[in-house]
C-alpha cells in the first residue's frame, strides 16, 4: 500500500473536524488571540529599553514590567483554553472515526474476512486509530500553534527591519526543501513499519489460537524463529526511521545558528548605521530566539504527523473497502421455497469451480438432506444460500425471486442455522442463546434451552445456563457448543432451519433426543439438513447426493437405497460390514 499524499489525506480527515463548527471556531479564534498576545512580550521588552532603560525613565519600566506579566499570564490561559478544546475536537473526531471504522468493518462481506486475517484488522482498529489519535491530540494542537507562531514571529520581524529578516532567514528555503524531503521518506518508512506491526500482530493472534497444535507438535521453538524474523524487519524498519528522523536535527541547528550569526552580524551592522535601535535589535534577537521552539516543535510533530498520516492511510483504505450489500426487497410471507437454478460458483476468480451446474428445487416446508465427500461444496451452498458470496453463475430463487435482490438482513433474518463449530461469545450460556438480543424474554431463553437439552446439560454447572461462558467457548466441549446453537434456532425460530454437520459433536443418546425436538421443529418449516451420520437423515423427504461439486443423486432414502448408487455404498459403509448385501440382509 501507498501513501496517498499529504492533502489528500488531510481531505478525509477534515469533516471529522469540521462538522464541530462551534468548537473548531472557538480554536481559530483562540489560536489567533494568542499568538498576537504572545508576541506583544518581545516588543514591550524592545519597547522597554528604548524608552524606558536608555531614557532612564524608570516610570515606564514599572509600567511595563507590569504590563509584561499581564500579558504574560494571559497568554498561558489562552494557551491553556486553547489546548482544552483542541483536546476536545480531537477526542470527538477520534469517536467519531473509531465508530465508523467499526461499523464499517463490521459491514464488510465475508470474502473479505477471508482474504485479511483478523490480527491485520485489529491492527487497523486499534494501532492506527490510536496513531490518528495522537494526530488529534498532540500534532494538530501544536503543529497549528506552532505554524501560527512560526508566522507571527516572521511578521514581528518584518515589523522591526523587513531587510534583517530577510537576510536572517535566508537558509530558509532550503532548509524546509531538505525537510520535507526527509520526512516524505519518514512516512513511507511509517507506512512500511506498519505493515510489519500488522504482519506482527496477525501472526500472534494465529498463534494464540493455534497454540495447543503449537505445543502437540512441539512447534514452539520454530515458531519462535519465525516470530524473530518479522521482529526483526519490523527493528529495521524503525532503524531506517530513527536514521532518517535523526537528520532532522543537525539540519535545525544549522539553520538556527545561521539566523543568530546572520542576525548579529547585519542587524549590529544596522544599529550601527542607526537604521534602526538597540531596543528594536533585542526585540529581533527575542523573536529569532522565540523561533527556535516553534520549528523545532514544527518539525517533530512534522514527522508525528507523518506517523498520524500513515495511519490515516490505512483507516481509511479499510473505510474505501464496499460495504456489504444489505439492501434489496423485503420478503413478505415467504413460503420457504428455494430453487437452485444452474447455480455454479467459485471462491477465486481463477479458483476451480467448488459447485458446478446444480439444480434443485426445495418445496415449502420439505425437509432436505445432504450428503457428500469432504470438500464436495456441501458448506459453500448453505455459505451462498445465507449471501455471503455472489453466485458465479446461474441463480438461487426464494419464492420465485432471485435472492441476489432479496434484502440480506431480511433474507438472513429468516434463516437459522447450526454449524459443525458454533461461534461462542464470552458471557454466559443464556446470553449465548439469546445472542445479546433484548428482544427475546426469559422465559424464551429458558424454554429453548429446555427444548435443546442445554438445561439438562448445564444443570451440573453452578448456575446452570446462567454459567460463565469463555471467549470462544474455550470452557465447553464441542458439543455443549453445539446444544447452545441448537437453543438459538428454538429461541428464534427462524423460518427455514439449516443443519450444517450440526450434530457431528454430541453423543448418541442426546442426539436422538434433540432429533425429536429437530423433527418438531422441522415438520413446518423449509429445513437443510447436512450429514454424514446417515441415520440422522431418515426423516429427509429427500436426500441430496454430492459428488464432485456436481449433483450425483437425489431421492428419498428408500428410492436412493433401490438405486444401489452412492448413497447406498455410503449406507452400507455405515451400517454394515463389508461385503454383505443391503437387500439381502432386509430380506433375511
Ligand atoms: N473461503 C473459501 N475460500 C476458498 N476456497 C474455499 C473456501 N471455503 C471452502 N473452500 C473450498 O471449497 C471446497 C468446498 O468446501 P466446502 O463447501 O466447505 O466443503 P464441504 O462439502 O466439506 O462442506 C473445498 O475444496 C474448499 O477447500
Ligand atoms: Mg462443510
Amino acid at each position: 500500500m501507498k501513501s496517498r499524499g499529504l492533502y489528500p489525506t488531510l481531505k478525509r480527515i477534515a469533516p471529522y473536524t469540521l462538522r464541530y463548527r462551534l468548537l473548531f471556531s472557538s480554536i481559530v479564534v483562540f489560536v489567533l488571540l494568542y499568538s498576537i498576545i504572545a508576541r506583544t512580550l518581545p516588543w514591550i521588552v524592545g519597547y522597554t529599553i528604548d524608552n524606558g532603560i536608555v531614557k532612564s525613565d524608570f516610570d515606564i519600566v514599572w509600567k511595563l514590567a507590569i504590563a509584561y506579566m499581564v500579558t504574560q499570564t494571559l497568554a498561558s490561559a489562552l494557551l491553556y483554553v486553547q489546548s482544552i478544546l483542541f483536546q476536545r475536537l480531537g477526542n470527538r473526531a477520534l469517536f467519531d472515526i473509531r465508530e465508523d471504522l467499526i461499523s464499517h468493518v463490521q459491514a464488510l462481506p465475508i470474502k473479505f474476512f477471508d482474504e485479511n486475517s483478523s490480527g491485520k484488522i485489529i491492527t487497523r482498529v486499534t494501532n492506527d486509530v490510536s496513531s490518528l489519535g495522537n494526530f488529534f491530540n498532540q500534532v494538530l494542537f501544536s503543529l497549528t500553534n506552532a505554524t501560527i507562531e512560526t508566522i507571527s514571529i516572521i511578521i514581528a520581524l518584518s515589523f522591526v527591519s523587513v531587510r534583517l529578516t530577510f537576510v536572517t532567514l535566508i537558509a530558509a528555503p532550503a532548509i524546509a526543501f531538505l525537510s520535507i524531503k526527509i520526512t516524505h521518506r519518514i512516512r513511507e518508512v511509517f507506512h512500511a513499519q506498519k505493515q510489519k506491526l500488522s504482519a506482527i500482530n496477525a501472526f500472534v493472534a494465529e498463534n494464540i489460537s493455534g497454540i495447543a497444535v503449537l505445543r502437540l507438535y512441539n512447534r514452539i521453538g520454530a515458531n519462535q524463529k519465525k516470530f524473530q524474523r518479522l521482529s526483526l524487519e519490523y527493528k529495521t524498519e524503525s532503524l531506517k526511521m530513527s536514521f532518517n528522523y535523526a537528520l532532522l536535527w543537525p539540519l535545525l541547528a544549522f539553520f538556527n545558528a545561521s539566523c543568530i550569526l546572520l542576525t548579529l552580524l547585519y542587524g549590529g551592522y544596522l544599529t550601527s548605521q542607526e537604521v534602526i535601535a538597540i531596543g528594536s535589535l533585542v526585540t529581533f534577537i527575542l523573536n529569532v530566539q522565540d523561533l527556535q521552539d516553534p520549528l523545532s516543535n514544527l518539525l517533530e510533530k512534522y514527522v508525528q504527523l507523518q506517523d498520524s498520516l500513515a495511519s490515516a492511510d490505512r483507516i481509511f483504505d479499510l473505510l474505501d473497502e464496499k460495504k456489504e450489500d444489505l439492501t434489496g426487497k423485503l420478503i413478505t410471507n415467504s413460503r420457504g421455497e428455494i430453487t437452485f437454478k444452474n447455480l455454479s460458483f467459485r471462491y477465486a476468480r481463477t479458483g476451480p469451480l467448488v459447485l458446478d451446474g446444480i439444480n434443485l428445487k426445495i418445496k415449502p416446508g420439505e425437509n432436505i438432506g445432504v450428503v457428500g465427500k469432504t470438500g464436495s461444496g456441501k458448506s459453500t451452498l448453505i455459505s451462498l444460500l445465507q449471501k455471503f458470496y455472489s453466485v458465479t453463475d446461474g441463480e438461487i430463487l426464494v419464492d420465485h425471486q432471485p435472492l441476489s435482490r432479496i434484502s440480506a438482513r431480511d433474507w438472513r433474518a429468516k434463516i437459522g442455522i447450526i454449524q459443525q463449530d458454533p461461534f461462542i461469545f464470552r458471557g454466559t450460556v443464556a446470553s449465548n442463546i439469546a445472542l445479546n438480543t433484548n428482544s427475546l424474554s426469559r422465559g424464551r431463553i429458558e424454554q429453548a434451552a429446555l427444548l435443546s437439552h442445554c438445561t439438562d446439560i448445564f444443570s451440573k454447572r453452578k448456575g446452570g445456563i446462567d454459567a460463565i461462558v469463555e471467549e470462544k467457548g474455550a470452557n465447553l466441549s464441542a458439543g455443549e457448543k453445539q446444544l447452545i446453537a441448537f437453543a438459538r434456532i428454538f429461541a428464534f425460530e427462524p423460518s427455514i432451519l439449516i443443519l450444517d454437520e450440526a450434530t457431528a459433536n454430541i453423543d448418541s443418546h442426546t442426539e436422538s433426543l434433540i432429533q425429536n425436538a429437530i423433527k418438531k421443529v422441522s415438520q413446518s418449516r423449509t429445513c437443510i439438513i447436512i450429514a454424514h451420520r446417515l441415520s440422522t437423515l431418515h426423516f429427509c423427504d429427500r436426500i441430496v447426493v454430492l459428488d464432485d461439486h456436481k449433483i450425483a443423486e437425489v431421492g428419498s432414502h428408500e428410492e436412493l437405497m433401490n438405486l444401489k448408487g452412492q448413497y447406498y455404498d455410503l449406507y452400507c459403509q455405515h451400517y454394515l460390514k463389508p461385503n454383505v448385501d443391503y437387500i439381502a440382509l432386509m430380506q433375511s
